[in-house]
Order: structure tokens, then sequence, then C-alpha cells
């Protein structure tokens, strides 16, 4: 069985060492000895250290690596969308079996290599595109076949798990903690990807086309990251007895019409310290699947890095060399359900919503019949002098509102128009709430 592998960075590298190390355990366990027949890289003479590998293997055209007639077996470990899709749509259509981990070209346009690998008839593998390490896309395409899966919460992003944790842990500021994430080399010298939530809105789209059967694109997930997060919210959520995540969250649910449809969504949350994620710290990811048989589950684990990623995308490559042996192929994408993805507006979620109002007789009344005109209800009401302290300034207060369920267009409606009030001197912060505070 020979193998291209297409990038050799942070995971290829590692997966080159796991190849080497584990030879004869995996020759054993796919019944055939596992070989690379090339390594293509951006730069041939890049210093890759004590890398066990011939350096004869490596090659500046992944082209030409795919086509050649001695590859079983596609991995790519570059990333991006271009050139990657042109490269595993060419390798799949040839029938070769792609392994991925690559979640950013998954969630832009994975329709293009499902009907690639329909039409090659070969197998499309990519367990280390979510949560890295840990064994989650498999147990939903395969082992939660037979159940109904109704909701997957998740914190799938370890750069933005590590800052919220460092400032639950200190109450830093957002900027305070990515620089310590920075300089401990979680988070990337350009951090968009993670902490404006691209990464883990990647990532949701591929866990919901899994549990929902239904294609779901990254232009389908309501996407907010976490750089307005800030050391009061985070006090706040401490003062609830919660903490502040950025979750990804896919679920079944009604639209306004009955229909059965799903929402995507990525965005920070207060959830309370009982909830199984709100202990998930570090730059660990853990996801809970809901589901209507099996109930609760939870799957934990290092969702990044070398090593970590490299044993799910070897879990790959020894199910796709044991599936060619056998001249079998694995289950092809399950989209059948095709639900319609519903809007944002329609979520149904909580607010936590922080004020500063003026101090005097009907402020509440006033307030309160904001939420009442948009049918949102009021859960708990919290109110103490401006600025925190037991003096406070006389003339403000703080009060703190945290709503029932209701849908997210109406929440926001009640935000602007609390924002338009004479007597709310500011918004000072406004955080969804999951997890049944
Ligand atoms: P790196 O940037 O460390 O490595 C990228 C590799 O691709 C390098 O070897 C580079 O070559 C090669 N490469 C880049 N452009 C080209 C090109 N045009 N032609 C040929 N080779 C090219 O990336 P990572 O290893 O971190 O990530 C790889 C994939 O794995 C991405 O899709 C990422 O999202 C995913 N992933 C990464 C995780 C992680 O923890 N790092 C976790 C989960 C998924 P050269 O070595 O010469 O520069
Ligand atoms: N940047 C990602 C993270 C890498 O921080 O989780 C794993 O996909």
């Amino acid at each position: 069985m020979r193998l291209a592998l297409l990038g050799c960075g942070t995971v290829g590298s590692e997966v080159v060492r796991l190849l080497h190390e584990q030879s004869a355990d995996l020759a054993a366990r796919i019944g055939a000895p596992l070989e690379i027949a090339g390594i293509a890289v951006r730069r041939v003479g890049r210093d890759r250290g004590d890398l066990p590998v011939d350096p004869a293997l490596f090659t500046t055209d992944p082209l030409g690596l795919i086509k050649r007639d001695d590859v079983d077996v596609v991995v790519e470990v570059v990333g991006g969308i271009e050139p990657a899709r042109s490269w595993l749509v060419e390798a799949l259509r040839a029938g070769k079996s792609v392994v991925t981990a690559n979640k950013a070209l998954l969630a832009e346009d994975g329709a293009a290599l499902h009907d690639a690998a329909a039409e090659g008839g070969a197998d499309l593998y990519y367990e280390a595109s979510v949560a890295g390490a840990i064994p989650l896309l498999r147990p939903l395409r395969e082992s939660l076949h037979g159940d109904r899966i109704n909701r997957v919460t998740g914190i799938v992003n370890g750069t933005t798990n590590f800052i919220l944790s460092a400032m639950d842990a200190t109450g830093a500021g957002f900027a305070e903690a990515l620089e310590e994430a920075t300089e401990l080399g979680y988070a990337e010298a350009d951090p968009t990807a993670d902490v404006e939530g691209f990464d883990a809105a990647a990532k949701a789209a591929i866990l919901a086309s899994l549990a929902f059967h239904t294609r779901v694109g990254a232009a389908d997930v309501h996407r907010e990251g976490i750089t307005e997060v800030t050391a009061a919210d985070v006090a706040s959520a401490k003062a609830m007895g919660c903490t502040i995540k950025l979750l990804c969250i896919a679920a079944r649910g009604a639209d306004t019409a009955g229909r059965e449809t799903v929402s995507v969504r990525v965005h920070p949350a207060m959830i309370p310290l009982t909830h199984p994620l709100a202990s998930v710290g570090d730059a660990f990811n853990a996801v809970f699947v809901e589901a209507e048989a099996a109930g609760q589950l939870m799957f934990y684990g290092r969702g990044a890095g070398g090593a970590p990623t490299a044993s799910a995308v070897l879990g790959d490559v020894v199910a796709v060399a044991r599936n060619r042996l056998a001249g079998a192929r694995a289950a092809s994408e399950s989209a059948y359900a095709d639900l319609a993805v519903r809007p944002m507006g329609e979520a149904l979620t909580r607010y936590h919503i922080s004020l500063d109002v003026a101090d005097r007789p009907g402020v509440l009344e006033a307030v309160a019949g904001v939420f009442a005109r948009h049918d949102v209800s009021i859960a708990t009401v919290r109110q103490g002098p401006a600025g925190g302290g037991p003096a406070g300034r006389g003339e403000d207060a703080d009060l703190v509102i945290v709503t029932h369920v209701a849908p997210d267009a109406a929440l926001a409606a009640t935000v602007r128009e609390l924002r338009g009030l004479e007597i709310v001197r500011s918004v000072a912060s406004v955080l969804r709430v999951e997890g049944g505070v």
C-alpha cells in the first residue's frame, strides 16, 4: 500500500514519524506494508530536522505525485482551499482514497470532494479535520447511524479555549490572554481564523453535516468570535456560577412554519459550571452529543498539535488501506435528509444583558416593558450600585438581566431598543447563555 503525502509541516512531519515508528504494527493491522511513495512540499530544501525519511522522496509537484500509478492513497495535510481542492478532486476521480485534515476545504466545498469520491468510487476520510485526536467523526458517521442526533454542542477550537480559560483563571483581558497564547505557541502569528471563529465555524459545518445527514457549509454557520469578550463579562459569568466558552452549537428544530430544520452557530456563551463542557480547560476540545436513544455522550481530548492530529490521520489511513485491500469502500456521504438551515434569528437561546441605567423610580418598569414588547420573558434581574462598588456613584445602577429562551431576533431587537432608551446609559455587555443556568 503506497501513499502520497501532501504537506510535511506540523501534522505531516508527525505522520511521517508515526509511519516510521509503527511500520510493523501498521503493516500487521492493514495486512500489507505501508510505504511513502513521495512527499509534496513547498520547499524541498527546508531543514526538517531528524525526520526519518529519505530526502529523495520530497517533491514540489503534488499533481505529478498524485497521478503516479503506484500511489493508492493520498494524504493531504497542506490546508487551504486551492490548490488542495483540485489535487483531491483529481485523486478521488482517479479512484485513489483520500485522507485529509483540511476543515477549511471540507466546510467551503465538501460537496466537490464527496461528488468526486462517488464518481471515482474512492474513500474520503477526514477524522483529523475536527477536534484533532478525538475520535468523533467516525462515531457520528458510523456508530450513531442507528440513532437520531438532536444536538451537538462543542468546544472545537483549542486556541480560543486556552484564551478564555486564561481570562477565567487570572481575570486577564482578551489582549493579554491572546499574548500569552501566542507566547506559548497556541495562537498563530495571525490568530484571525481562531479568535474570529472561522476555524470553529468550519468544524461546526462538518459536524452538522454528519449529525443531520445534510450538506452544511461554512456560509450556513452563524459566526461570532471572542474578541469582544471582556474581563467584566468573565467576572459577570463567575458571579452567576458560569464560565464563558466559544461554543459550536448544531441543533435540530422546527422553523416558524413547523418544518424540521437545523441551526448551526458559533459564538461565545455563558455555560453553568455544572455543565460537562465547563471543565474543559487549556487548549483541550470536547464535544457533547445528544441523541434520541443513546442520550448524552461526551468526547474529550487534544484538538490540535502535530502528534495528536497525526494519530487521527493514521487511523483513517489504516481504514482506507484496509478497504482497498478488501476491494471495498466505506459508505458514501449521507446527505439524504437535506434539511434547510434555519436563520440565526430563529435560533432559540437566552441572553445575559448588563446595563448601566439611571437609578430612579420607573426605570425597572421601563426596561421590563421593552422585554415585554418583544415577547421576551425575563428569568432573573439583579441590581447593584454602578461600578459594582458598595457605595456606587449614586445616580446610576448596574442592572443584570437574564432572559428565558426566546428567538435570537427577538432578543437582538430587545437590546437594540434598550440602547435607544434615555435611562439606559450603556449596554455594557450582551452574552448568550446556554446549558440551563
Ligand atoms: P503547516 O503550515 O505546518 O504545513 C503545511 C505543509 O504544506 C508544509 O509542509 C508546506 O511545505 C506544505 N505546502 C504548503 N503549500 C504547499 C503547496 N502549494 N504545495 C505543496 N506543499 C505545500 O500546516 P499544519 O501541518 O499545521 O496543517 C495542515 C492541515 O492540517 C491544515 O489543513 C490544518 O487546518 C489541519 N490541521 C492542523 C492541526 C494542527 O494542530 N496544526 C490540527 C488539525 C487540523 P513546506 O514544509 O515546504 O513549507
Ligand atoms: N487552530 C486550531 C485550534 C487548530 O486552535 O484548535 C486545530 O484545528
